[in-house]
């Protein structure tokens, strides 16, 4: 019946008549414009009900001209309807049941809610008022009294009720609205409900995301309350998990194809995989539509309950996961369904039509007979389908149909209306028998079942506890909510290419942390027919040897992976710093791990090492074999001083040796006598050199005893060797680790101690060289038998030659080979002196010995006295000529 028959405008206009002093008067300001089903004649009670039947309001034409009307509904739901039905069964069970009510019928007043805040409010008024033409705060008639809503469906439609009903304190009992801030006691007072709160669904999202390892979701939510709430709630959990929400769309209520477009735009660019989506299937079918015709399967949908076992979604979402609410059978309720009379009202005519497509177009008059028809065989009868097309006659067989209205495999929402009346009904019956003195009103008082207040029953609502009938689940309401059970659902295709709903978890929201979600990996086919769980993240892991870098602007789970430098390691994934390997260690080549630096110094045992201990020891071998050699040819060995030649071979032999101090692994020791031994050959060398010039000519001329140029020759190799000894004392060479130089290696080597003392020490050494050179230098025209001072200067340029290009070697090398550079320095310049000034010897000496005479050495010996010959004749020349020229050099100034 059409709740607009049952009018009680009249109520009001007596109301006002009464309560209004006579010179106010009453203007009807708007009339509802409502549809559902009422049936309140000789009830004892009513309960209400609030179903979304149509999807939507139909849009109005924006005329402001004419007076404006309640819009109408349209976009027949067949899901709700089903619901719708589950109540009326439940109400038509228990009102044969003799165990609940038994003196009592229940009646009923059912409003469509068309999936609108706006008519919900229309039905919650005249629902409260008993008039389409409401006149809030007061009730007309004399019909039984209202006990309970239950209702609205959507959460946003049920927060705008749930607020009217809260300031009469009328109970509302909620078969569906799930959004979390119809938790708050203190702005729905009044309101229940039989359906998990949406904090657990929430929780159970982000608990599965984390469960797979997603950590790059997007997320769709409704354009409503339980959108808003439930993505915010997800987003909060998983956000602290460290998940990255890469786009956040929401669906209009009213969708155009522009919006649509730029939603499926948003989910084909992202590259997140997995989807996550609070919406009701209503909203969710446009999108799902257009997804599917431009063929974007690859992603993964996570459900929400109000869409996981929608048969609104086209079925092609294969791998879909989503949680449902309780499932249970309902005896009997499959017969109800199909037991269906489309002529009762005009909402189950509207159901017909849209069922089948057609308008019902014969009167009642014939209803009769056409009945009879189908109840004959099932099916229509030769008369009926004589109809013109497009026409149908409400005999038309129902039970083949493939109509999610039939399909009761999946009873959740409708479980829950089932569960809401019977809580209604429970409350009620715990009301009525309420024992006379013991009553929890004021003064023990009981409620009158005929004439109660909404807020007694609200009392028993609260306390209720019963068991549904054929489920046995115990039901009441913790806080206004029940427990947070949900099953998990994957979306399969069956082997006829249909899809069914297969569970693979649970999840109890009651139940200890660790134990709340059980899911059974193995059983999830995914969307790509695979067992595999699809990875959704916005950039992989970082293996160890890498660092996470930042990317601008971006989240933080999309990073790049940044190699660490070297010297630097990451040993962990998702590494976000590099660590700095210790001095003495260095980065292995996968950045990994630190691994002790090579140590590096020039070894005894390797090529290069004994090439330079062969080369120093043969140049050491041929100085000792000059010295025999010398011994040997002695008229030659006469001619020239022996001991200088003597003094200046050992001191050759030291400086070659010298140099296999360098090799070998530094020790503070070998630092030191390295050096020192280099620092004192030399100047020994030198200083041997230069005596021959700057001393004979005093030792020949007044015949002093040999050992005073031995004692000059010691001068300056005491001077240097004082110089040593306050250099090692101060501050020695040492060997240090040098690990700056070469990163992935620790050069051993020497640190000279102090840079000051080793450049004096050398510069003496390089004094000596200059002065022996210069002498040499001038004294190389001299007329002698082996061009002697020919040699020195020669020997000397070598000497100069060899460390000048020394300098630029050394510094342009490093580690190992400036020590090596170093040898070759050393042993190049004693090679040099020795071969430029014995030589020549050696050859007379071997090659030519018939040279080797007396009188060979005489006609040449050019003396001033006739003593001195040889070397040291031809020196002592050269050194007259020096001071001849010295002299010169003075008079001149
Ligand atoms: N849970 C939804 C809400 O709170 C309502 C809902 C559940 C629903 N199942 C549905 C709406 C199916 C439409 C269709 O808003």
């Amino acid at each position: 019946m059409e709740i607009r028959h049952f009018l009680l405008g009249l109520c009001a206009f007596c109301l006002f008549h009464r309560r209004a002093s006579a010179e106010s008067t009453c203007n009807l300001k708007a009339k509802f414009n409502l549809s559902g089903y009422k049936d309140v004649e000789k009830k004892k009670v009513v309960i209400g009900g609030m179903f979304p039947i149509h999807k939507r309001i139909a849009s109005n034409d924006g005329n402001t001209l004419r007076l404006p009307v309640s819009s109408d509904c349209e976009g027949f739901n067949f899901r709700t309807f089903r619901w719708t039905q589950a109540m009326l069964f439940a109400i038509n069970e228990i009102n044969k049941r003799e165990d609940l009510l038994p003196n009592t019928d229940l009646g009923y007043v059912i409003y469509d809610s068309c999936f609108t805040i706006s008519k919900a409010v229309e039905g919650t008024l005249t629902y409260l008022t008993g008039q389409d033409e409401a006149v809030p705060n007061y009730r007309c008639g004399d019909g039984p009294p209202l006990a309970a809503l239950v209702g609205a469906g959507g959460s946003d439609l049920s927060i705008a009720t749930a607020r009217i009903l809260g300031l009469y304190h009328f109970p509302q009992v909620s078969y569906s609205s799930t959004c979390s801030a119809l938790e708050s006691k203190f702005q729905f007072p009044t309101f229940l409900r039989t359906i998990p709160n949406d904090k657990h669904q929430s929780t159970a999202i982000a608990k599965m995301v984390l469960h797979f390892g997603w950590t790059w979701v997007g997320t769709i939510a409704a354009d409503d309350d339980y959108g808003k709430y439930g993505i915010k709630d997800f987003k909060e959990q998983v956000e602290e998990a460290g998940v990255c929400i890469s786009f956040s769309e929401t669906l209009p209520k009213v969708s155009s194809p522009e919006d649509i477009q730029r939603i499926v735009q948003t989910v084909v660019e992202a590259t997140a995989k997995i989807i996550v989506v609070f919406s009701s299937d209503v909203d969710l079918s446009p999108l799902i539509t257009e997804l599917l015709r431009q063929n974007v399967t690859n992603r993964t949908w996570i459900a929400t309950e109000a869409w996981v076992t929608s048969a609104l979604m086209i079925s092609l979402l294969g791998g879909t996961l989503g949680f449902a609410v309780k499932r249970a059978s309902i005896p009997g309720f499959q017969r109800y369904l199909l037991d269906m009379d489309p002529y009762t009202d005009p909402l189950t005519e509207e159901f017909w039509e849209t069922l089948f497509n057609c308008t019902l177009d014969y009167g009642r008059a014939l209803r009769t007979s056409k009945q009879k028809a189908r109840d004959v065989n099932g099916t229509l009868s030769g008369e009926v389908r004589g109809l013109p097309d497009g026409l149908c006659t409400g005999c038309e067989s129902v039970a083949k149909l493939n109509n999610t209205y039939f399909d009761v495999s999946q009873l959740r929402i409708t479980y829950s209306v089932y569960k809401a009346v019977y809580a209604v009904a429970h409350a009620l019956h715990n009301l009525e028998h309420c024992k006379e003195g013991q009553g929890p009103f004021n003064g023990k008082d009981c409620a009158d079942i005929t004439d109660f207040e909404p807020w007694q029953l609200m009392y028993y609502l609260k306390n209720v506890r019963f068991k549904v009938p054929h489920t046995d689940e115990e039901i009441y309401f913790d806080k206004g909510d029940v427990e947070g059970f949900y099953e998990i659902i994957n979306w399969q295709f069956s082997s006829n290419g249909e899809i069914s709903y297969v569970i693979v978890g649970h999840y109890n929201g009651s139940a200890a942390p660790e134990d709340r979600m059980n899911i059974l990996n193995d059983s999830i086919v995914w969307n790509s027919e695979v067992l595999e769980p699809p990875r959704s993240v916005c950039s992989e892991n970082c293996q160890p040897g890498t660092r996470k870098g930042i990317r601008q602007g971006e989240p933080v789970c999309c990073f790049d992976c940044i190699p660490c430098a070297d010297g630097e390691i990451s040993n962990t994934s998702n590494a976000r710093e590099c660590i700095l390997c210790g001095v003495d260690d260095w980065s292995n080549d996968a950045h990994d791990a630190c691994v002790p630096k090579i140590i590096e110094f020039l070894a005894f045992g390797e090529p290069l090492g004994i090439t330079l201990i062969v080369i120093s020891a043969f140049g050491a071998l041929v100085t000792i074999s000059v010295v025999f050699i010398m011994n040997v040819g002695t008229p030659l060995v006469k001619a020239n001083d022996a001991l200088l030649s003597f003094s200046l071979l050992f001191s050759l032999v030291v400086t070659f040796l010298c140099s296999i101090f360098f090799l070998g692994q530094p020790q503070n020791w070998s630092c030191m006598t390295s050096q020192v031994a280099l620092a004192l050959g030399f100047a020994f060398c030198l200083s041997s050199i230069m005596s021959g010039y700057t001393l004979l000519p005093h030792c020949v001329e007044s015949l002093t005893p040999l050992w005073a140029f031995y004692k000059d020759i010691f001068s300056f190799l005491y001077t240097q060797g004082i110089a040593c000894g306050v250099w090692l004392i101060m501050l020695p060479p040492h060997s240090i680790k040098n690990t700056s130089a070469k990163n992935i290696k620790i050069i051993l080597e020497c640190d000279e101690g102090s840079v000051v003392f080793i450049c004096c020490i050398f510069s003496y050494d390089i004094l000596l060289a200059l002065l022996a050179f210069i002498f040499a230098f001038i004294a190389r025209k001299l007329e002698d038998n082996f061009s002697e001072g020919k040699c020195i200067t020669f020997g000397m340029l070598v000497f100069f030659i060899v460390w000048i290009s020394f300098v630029p070697a050394y510094l342009s090398t490093r580690g190992k080979f400036m020590v090596a550079v170093q040898i070759f320095a050393i042993l190049a310049s004693s090679f040099g002196l020795l071969t430029c000034i014995f030589l020549p010897k050696c050859y007379i000496l071997l090659v030519k010995p018939e040279c080797n005479t007396e009188e060979m050495m005489r006609p040449h010996a050019k003396t001033r006295d006739g003593t001195a010959t040889g070397t040291s004749a031809s020196l002592a020349t050269a050194a007259t000529e020096v001071n001849a020229t010295i002299s010169s050099m003075a008079i001149d100034d």
